[in-house]
């Protein structure tokens, strides 16, 4: 039988083995098939069908967002990023550690709910240590307060991952430590962009953390289809957040 995310992974049949050689317009339509995920279980089962082919198809769609993300955090972490432990969520394939590599850091902890991406991003030697973790239904599987950095890259949008998991990302950042934040502003996600820009700010009112940096990208990554792309342009756009956790505690 060929199962439907084969379909729309362009593949022949059961043997997994590529008919032709992956287009753009392929990408689009497995990314759009993903949209009919209605629960968590299916969106993990579709990243795992999915993984060997994820680093490839996100270069046809020119994701920048692991590049975008570890710059504007290094751009405001100028010191000791060699001795900073950072957590990657959502790590994937692990592109997030292999960009924050070459701008120095060293020490990284991946965490993920799909056991084919976390396996890819074990073959690359980056992670001291990975975990499978359902975000969102449950705790991160990690003490409070021990992360110089959290990342989440990619993974912040309706259907992924929700947007509440924010605070636990927040409770295993060190005081004084940074949460690195991504999440797209493309029109279908435009809802859950507002509720979790707005408990960001809840957040940051009971002063549990600081904004250091919001940063807008016009040109995150190709439109999945023309709805979702602003006038003539092919691109969606995206937006990055920084901010730091409060040194005393409330
Ligand atoms: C678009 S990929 C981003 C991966 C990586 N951060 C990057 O930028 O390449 C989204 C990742 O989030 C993971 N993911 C999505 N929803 C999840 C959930 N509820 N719990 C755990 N992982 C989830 C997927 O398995 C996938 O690896």
């Amino acid at each position: 039988m060929v199962e439907w995310w084969n379909i729309a992974l362009g593949r022949g049949g059961p043997d997994g083995m590529a008919a032709n050689p992956r287009t753009i317009t392929d990408v689009q339509a497995t990314i759009l098939s993903a949209h009919e995920n209605s629960t968590v279980e299916d969106k993990i089962s579709f990243y795992n069908t999915w993984s060997k082919l994820y680093e490839q198809d996100m270069k046809l769609l020119d994701y920048q967002a692991p590049l975008l993300a570890s710059t504007c955090l290094a751009d405001v972490m100028l010191e000791d990023r060699d001795q900073a432990l950072v957590l990657d969520v959502a790590c994937g394939t692990g592109l997030v550690a292999a960009q924050l590599q070459k701008l120095g850091f060293c020490n990284f902890h991946g965490l993920d709910g799909s056991e084919e991406m976390l396996h890819l991003a074990q073959s690359k030697s980056l992670y001291q240590s990975i975990q499978k973790c359902i975000l969102g239904a449950e705790s991160l599987p990690l003490s409070s307060d021990i992360y110089d950095v959290v990342l989440i890259v990619g993974a912040l949008s309706g259907g992924q991952v929700p947007y509440t998991t924010i605070r636990e990302l927040r409770r295993v950042t060190k005081p004084g430590g940074f949460v690195c934040m991504t999440t797209r502003s493309n029109v279908s996600n435009q809802l859950y962009k507002t509720q979790l820009q707005a408990l960001m700010e809840e957040m940051e009112q009971k002063r549990l953390w600081v904004k250091v940096k919001v940063q807008e990208i016009e040109l995150w990554e190709k439109a999945t289809s023309e709805l979702e792309s602003k006038g003539d342009s092919i691109y969606i756009p995206g937006t990055i957040y920084i901010y730091q956790k409060s040194r005393i505690q409330t």
